[in-house]
């Protein structure tokens, strides 16, 4: 079921463009590739990054059950260490890649194979309970902390999340049940948010069942979301593709 974009268009700087744009992409060069950290050639991918590791690289394991949690931030630690050195590439290979929430960092690229499927555990002590943001004062279902997203990055500059329409699962099913019962005792994490940030492309991707909204770009600036699809049950709670928020925004109206 196509899913429409979030009922918030578009705030401050925010621009989104081709929201649901079907793209051909026989493009398979990228993935082939990324095999030695420094030779990756993503220029393909409209970012160009001087170094690049694989997900396998770090321990990570993509048989849908092994979770990543850990392997995702050693890595991406890892590749923070390159931001003044020309950024860096993180390459998730074909598989299902079981993981709780994991952070961002600047001048850096995440990239999905077309096979690659990043699974949300659906185990609640995988995800941090954060504050709610400044101008809402609570979280959308429930007063108090909220838990951070799946996909979550902060205080950044030049970020990309791509892939070759690789796929994000929120697996949502279980906090949809949770909520409808009333059982929440924190706001449902998103599968992708980004604030205090500038320069951000979200592209090529198949975003699918999350926990709650899809995206949601917020007090950032120069924000580019294209090339998505976007899929949930029509009966899934709050599911919203696409939601950038603001200064005196407010998620719970
Ligand atoms: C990406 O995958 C989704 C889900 O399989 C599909 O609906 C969509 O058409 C694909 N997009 C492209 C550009 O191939
Ligand atoms: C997204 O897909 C389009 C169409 O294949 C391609 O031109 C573009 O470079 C891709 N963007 C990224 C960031 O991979
Ligand atoms: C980061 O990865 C590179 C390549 O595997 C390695 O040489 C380096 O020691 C790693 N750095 C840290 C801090 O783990
Ligand atoms: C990710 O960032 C948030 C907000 O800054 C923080 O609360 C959380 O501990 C970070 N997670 C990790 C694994 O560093
Ligand atoms: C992120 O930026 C905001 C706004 O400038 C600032 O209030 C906050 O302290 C910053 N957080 C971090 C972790 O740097």
């Amino acid at each position: 079921m196509w899913r429409t974009p979030g009922r918030k268009q578009a705030f401050g700087n925010i621009v989104l463009l081709g929201i649901l744009m079907v793209l051909i992409n026989t493009n398979d060069v990228a993935s082939r590739k990324v095999r030695v950290l420094d030779s990756f050639d993503d220029s393909a991918a409209g970012c160009s990054r001087k170094y690049s590791a694989s997900l396998a690289d770090f321990g990570g394991v993509g048989d849908g059950v092994t979770s990543n949690t850990k392997a995702f931030q050693a890595a991406i630690d890892n590749l923070s260490l390159y931001a003044s050195y020309g950024g860096s590439l993180l390459f998730v290979p074909p598989g299902k890649w079981l993981t709780g929430s994991f952070n961002l960092t600047s001048h850096f690229t995440l990239y999905l194979h077309k096979d690659a499927t990043i699974l949300a555990s659906q185990d609640e002590s995988e995800w941090a309970v954060i504050d709610p943001l400044p101008s809402y004062g609570r979280g959308r279902d429930a007063d108090g902390g909220r838990y951070i997203s799946l996909i979550f990055g902060t205080n950044l500059t030049d970020v990309v999340i791509t892939g070759d329409n690789g796929t994000v699962d929120g697996q949502g099913v279980t906090w949809w049940d949770k909520f409808h019962k009333g059982e929440l005792k924190y706001t449902r994490p998103y599968l992708i948010e980004i604030r205090y940030s500038q320069g951000v492309q979200i592209s090529n991707l198949t975003l699918m069942n999350s926990p709650s909204w899809n995206v949601h770009p917020v007090y950032s600036s120069n924000v580019v979301v294209q090339g998505i699809t976007i899929l949930a049950p029509v009966t899934s709670p709050n599911t919203d593709g696409i939601n950038p928020g603001g200064k005196g925004d407010d998620e719970s109206r």
